[in-house]
């Protein structure tokens, strides 16, 4: 099957930026957004591709806020003419004013809404006035729209019934009518938990791991996705630990055929630098969600990252094997124990893979090369007698092998591989 990606002229390749979220949940403000922009700057951050800084939930006006968590609990009225107020002591200049400042940085800024009354956090969301919210934005200068999906009681869209549907066309429609080029992203992973949308095909890659299989077609966020959007996660929320990226990793399985330039599957953000994991578990996220072509949005403070942060966030090859412009989502090739082989196929005929090791003891990881793994019943693009091997986080030439490759790979580890076939 080939997707037909949404064809409004962005995200051609995956994009790449920092959200607020992970870190700083609805303590948003222009002088983080600034800060964190300039940090993105002197860091090398934006230079390496990071481009979007993206504004998450908290920064419309609220009634009542909960003060002990930051949610809303009593959303803000819309002005006169129907538009969301925004937070004027969190954004004393306005939107327009801060786009005006990260555009003159060579930056872009992106924005939060909801298929709801209220956000999740509780905030004014777009439902029913989708098309003004797309024009609200599209006037203070966005270049990027995050749409959420947690439906609450009678507030929310839910899913059953193709509201989600019909309020994320809605503002696809907005957005492109605007005649502004703004990628668009459905966070489709905050149904109430009845309604969630689940992965079919990740049935076959970790039985174990499964929880439900979708019964409700309008679920399946990735079969209208690429119509949609440029972006959609549909599993859980990342949090920043290992259980957590291993769920959302195996979550991407087989979704592979969904993801085409322009539309493209997430895992959520990344929460690279954000210390509760260790520098060799960052490393296997950010490969994996590298091979994956995902976009990279970032979840760290990015004011204060140590130096193996940066180097591993602006690793070059590592980035180009993300960028690839044919925007293929890595198959799981192989899986043995606790061990994993990633594949990506690359525009140039070549292949990234990841070799990764999921446990916490040492592992020997194989990258088959001639034999094409199959009898396993599982998946490798091509066969191909030999291949030169690169490693590309190291930069340094592995050398030639026929049969396959095996490296010791130590707990939670993962290593990312330029495959250089030899042709036939
Ligand atoms: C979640 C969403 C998060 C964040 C949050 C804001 O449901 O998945 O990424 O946007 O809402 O309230």
């Amino acid at each position: 099957m080939v997707v037909q990606g949404l064809d409004n002229g962005v995200a051609r390749t995956p994009p790449m930026g920092w959200s607020t979220w992970n870190t700083f949940r609805f303590d948003v403000s222009s002088s983080l957004i600034i800060k964190s922009a300039d940090a993105m700057i002197s860091s090398g951050l934006r230079n390496a591709g990071y481009e979007y800084v993206l504004i998450d939930d908290g920064w419309p006006m609220c009634a009542e806020y909960n003060h002990r968590d930051g949610h809303c609990l009593v959303p803000y009225p819309r002005d006169s003419q129907g538009r969301i107020q925004v937070n004027t002591t969190k954004f004393p200049d306005g939107m327009a004013v801060l786009a005006d400042y990260i555009h003159s940085k060579g930056m872009k800024l992106g924005i939060y809404t909801a298929v709801s009354e209220t956000t999740c956090g509780g905030f004014t969301g777009s439902l029913h006035h989708e098309k003004i919210d797309a024009q609200t934005f599209a006037d203070w200068g966005m270049d990027f729209v995050k749409m959420d999906t947690c439906g609450k009681g009678p507030y929310g869209c839910g899913v059953h019934d193709g509201c989600m549907q019909n309020s994320t066309a809605a503002m696809r429609d907005g957005l492109n009518a605007t005649g502004r080029p703004i990628v668009f992203y459905i966070d489709a992973g905050n149904p109430t938990s009845s309604q969630r949308t689940y992965n079919p095909y990740q049935y076959h890659v970790r039985p174990e791991a499964m929880v439900k299989v979708a019964s409700i077609p309008s679920q399946l966020v990735w079969e209208w996705g690429p119509s949609t959007a440029n972006m959609w996660k549909h599993w859980f929320d990342i949090g920043d630990n290992w259980a957590s990226t291993i769920d959302n990793l195996h979550n991407m399985a087989r979704l592979e055929m969904y993801q085409t330039p322009g539309a493209f599957n997430t895992p959520d953000m990344l929460t690279v630098g954000q210390g509760a994991m260790t520098e060799t578990q960052y490393r296997s996220q950010f490969f994996l969600w590298a091979v994956l072509g995902s976009p990279l949005i970032l979840g760290n403070d990015v004011r204060s990252m140590d130096n193996f942060t940066i180097e591993l966030l602006t690793s070059s090859e590592v980035l180009a094997v993300n960028q690839d412009k044919d925007c293929v989502q890595a198959s799981l090739a192989h899986f043995e124990g606790a061990t994993e082989v990633w594949v990506k196929p690359l525009s140039s005929r070549n292949f990234a893979a990841v070799l990764f090791n999921n446990g916490p003891e040492p592992a020997n990881v194989t990258l088959e090369i001639s034999s094409n793994y199959q009898g396993n019943g599982d998946f490798y693009p091509a066969t191909f007698p030999s291949a030169h091997l690169r490693d590309i986080y190291a930069q340094k030439d592995l050398g030639v092998y026929t049969d396959g490759y095996t490296a010791l790979v130590q707990g939670y580890d993962a290593m990312i591989l330029l495959v250089i076939p030899d042709l036939l």
